[in-house]
């Protein structure tokens, strides 16, 4: 497990792998400090726009276009984190409040050397407790299956007319849902074709809060009233 050690609004994380004894130099990495992005300044966000741009090369073609996603991030209502090497931006993740309760992760990404040292995780436990602390219920994202072959079970097939009966049995190929599992997040469900034929979004999500089921809900029926089950 990954060590969170918490100070004044920034965690310290310990790669699993580090360990003073018994491991070779190889096996040794240096621990990474998650922090908002805005306050690391301009070559910070350059640095994480040049990620953006390595990671997802069909969603935007220039580093300024990058650099405005990343800037969007900075607003007041939005959240930016990063993982920090000192001034080196390891990965980032952001996050935009689209309900009262629900926030958006959008997006993540980790810089591709630094992959497989749990900055991913560590960046999305951060982000988790960050909305968790202003009142979020829900973290959710969309994942697309976009890629040249499907990552999924629903990709490359017409999810009509039962997307849902689609979603509940996803399995994945090579995919970042994947990851999100990992981590707790489900499968809420998928935009179809939304990046093309054949191409949907997947929508996942983790409760991130206290569940909240009405004090008057009969079992099995989450506080939906009879008149909707039974009209
Ligand atoms: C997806 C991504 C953020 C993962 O970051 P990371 O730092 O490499 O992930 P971590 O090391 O924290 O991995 C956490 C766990 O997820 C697993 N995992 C990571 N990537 C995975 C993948 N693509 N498929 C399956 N499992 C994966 C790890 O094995 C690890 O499992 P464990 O802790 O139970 O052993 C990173 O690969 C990335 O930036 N990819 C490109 C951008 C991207 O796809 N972003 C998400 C799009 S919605």
């Amino acid at each position: 497990m990954i060590s969170p050690l918490l100070s004044l609004g920034s965690v310290c994380v310990v790669p699993r792998n580090v360990h003073p004894l018994g491991k070779s130099q190889a096996m040794l990495r240096e621990p990474f400090t998650i922090a908002d992005l805005g306050p690391a300044g301009d070559a910070a966000i350059d640095q994480a726009a040049a990620q953006l741009l390595e990671a997802f090369p069909g969603w935007m073609e220039t580093l300024a276009a990058a650099r405005n996603e990343v800037r969007e991030l900075l607003a007041p209502d939005h959240l930016c984190l990063a993982a920090f090497d000192g001034e080196q931006v390891l990965g980032w993740v952001g996050a935009i409040p689209q309900y009262d309760f629900a926030w958006e992760l959008h997006p993540l990404v980790v810089r591709a050397d630094a992959r497989g040292r749990g900055i991913g995780r560590a960046l999305v436990a951060a982000l988790e407790a960050r909305v968790a602390a202003l009142g979020a219920l829900t973290l959710y994202l969309g994942t697309d299956d976009d890629g040249d072959t499907p990552g999924t079970s629903v990709g490359g097939v017409d999810l009509f007319p039962d997307p849902l009966a689609h979603a509940a049995r996803l399995e994945v190929i090579d995919h970042p849902a994947a990851f999100y599992r990992r981590l707790g997040y489900v499968v809420v469900g998928l935009i179809p074709d939304a990046n093309g034929p054949g191409k949907p979004d997947v929508l996942m999500a983790k409760r991130v809060g206290p569940a909240v089921v009405r004090p008057d809900a009969a079992p099995g029926t989450a506080g939906i009233p009879d008149a909707v089950l039974r009209p």
